[in-house]
């Protein structure tokens, strides 16, 4: 069975969904697109909110939200019960949110200009595992701070 992502995005990151899509479908995922295809604005909190409430539903590995920097999404994001959403700057903070972070939610932005692809942070993290130990219990301790 495929793995699969949701993903959800303002009108500032179509462009940058589409190609995220499409590279998630290119290495085996299925995908569902719960953001907007054109360029009428909405709200981010709206589009985090709805992209978690799918990815709650269960059965989702990952969960990516773009807005157009993709502070205000990931913001949005870190406020609902359980997303540990991350805002890679390249593929090394990438590796980190799975790694040490366990992050289950990754955040861009369609008007950022990034130093290594989009692509190749996405791919750095689902091809990278959490590592449990001391990392599990500042994780425990992180979720806790939600309560
Ligand atoms: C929308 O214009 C813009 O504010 C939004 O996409 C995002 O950049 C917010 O953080």
């Amino acid at each position: 069975m495929n793995k699969k992502a949701v993903i959800a995005n303002d009108h500032g990151a179509v462009d940058l969904k589409n190609l995220i899509a499409d590279h998630l479908a290119s290495r085996g995922y299925d995908v569902v697109n719960l953001g907007v295809d054109d360029q009428q604005s909405v709200d981010y909190p709206d589009m985090a909110n709805r992209g978690a409430k799918e990815f709650f539903k269960g059965g989702y590995e990952l969960l990516i939200l773009c807005c157009g920097t993709g502070i205000g999404i990931s913001i949005a994001a870190n406020k609902i019960h359980g997303i540990r959403c991350a805002l890679p700057q390249d593929t090394f903070a990438a590796r980190m949110a799975k790694e040490h972070n366990n992050a289950n939610c990754l955040a861009f932005g369609g008007r950022i200009s990034y130093k290594e692809p989009v692509t190749d942070m996405i791919d750095a993290f689902i091809d990278s595992e959490f590592e449990g130990g001391r990392h599990a219990s500042r994780v425990e301790k992180m979720m806790r701070l939600q309560n």
